[in-house]
């Protein structure tokens, strides 16, 4: 096979697997059925697995290794969050902040808040900044930003969002963030619903609907159904709505009409007056 044929099959199996790992399928059946028991006694013994490290210690180098620094940080960053006035000086805060791990871990050369109305009604969580992202400086910028623009647009959206990310510094190699750097960016995020004072929130992809929402279903069962989001001190409620992740879109077009659906629902409520769920 020729390397160029090569690559395009690598590409094509690798937008498979990204669509079903989207689609939150973690394991695969086989068409024959194996005798586990059978093949069991052929197998060489189980070695006891090495300790695996707590999702703390893995979150970063820099902070150390416990539990301990991410409570840290999450208490700072609460803390600087909380005396925030203003939008401008919780940016201001953030790009100061040293608590999240990513800052730290090559990819990011600055923090990366939000762009748009800051007195607007739609709020839209992505999952983090990319490369195109770090390098402007705002979010949904690149070709997934694009897409969304339209999209934004053809719902008659484009002046009423504001738009961020559930962290603010560029994970490398453009990995979905840990739920620790997560959690660490997420009094940030708060703050950012607080202040701006939306009516709902539209919750683009599996990373940012399982943070926000902390629920663990992927985003093919979560999107198009409407969540109630409450602020960590209860003084906030908002309907939620995840959707899928226009990069998840880029590589599967065919899945665009659910998240256009998923807008439309969306968008017919913003446009209500106020209804429970
Ligand atoms: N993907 C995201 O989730 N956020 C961005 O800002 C860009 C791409």
């Amino acid at each position: 096979m020729s390397a160029a044929a090569e690559a395009t099959n690598a590409a094509v199996a690798e937008s498979l697997l990204a669509f079903w790992a989207d689609a939150g399928v973690d394991a695969m059946l086989l068409d024959e059925a194996v005798d586990r028991i059978e093949a069991g006694k052929v197998m060489p013994p189980v070695r006891p697995a090495a300790p695996v490290a707590p999702l703390a210690a893995v979150a970063s180098p820099r902070l150390g290794a416990g539990q301990a620094d991410i409570s840290a940080a999450v208490a700072q960053a609460q803390q600087l969050a909380a005396a925030a006035q203003g939008l401008e000086a919780l940016v201001a805060a953030i790009a100061a902040f040293e608590g999240c791990p990513l800052r730290f871990e090559g990819a990011a050369t600055k923090a990366v808040v939000y762009r748009g109305d800051p007195k607007a009604p739609l709020l839209v969580i992505g999952e983090g900044p990319g490369a195109d992202e770090d390098a402007r400086g705002e979010p949904f910028v690149g070709r997934a930003g694009k897409l969304l623009d339209r999209m934004l647009a053809a719902a008659g959206l484009t002046d009423r969002v504001l738009i961020t990310n559930t962290v603010f510094w560029r994970p490398p190699g453009n990995r979905t963030p840990t739920p620790a750097e997560q959690a660490i960016c997420a009094p940030f995020l708060e703050r950012i619903i607080q202040l701006v004072q939306p009516k709902m929130l539209l919750l683009a992809g599996g990373a940012s609907a399982k943070s926000i929402l902390k629920r663990e279903e992927g985003i093919l069962s979560l999107r198009g159904r409407w969540f109630e989001w409450r602020s960590a001190d209860g003084s906030l409620e908002l309907p939620a709505m995840p959707t899928l992740h226009p990069a998840f879109l880029l590589r599967q077009p065919a899945a665009k009409k659910r998240a256009w659906n998923d807008l439309l629902t969306l968008t017919e409520r913003l446009d209500r007056p106020d209804r429970p769920l």
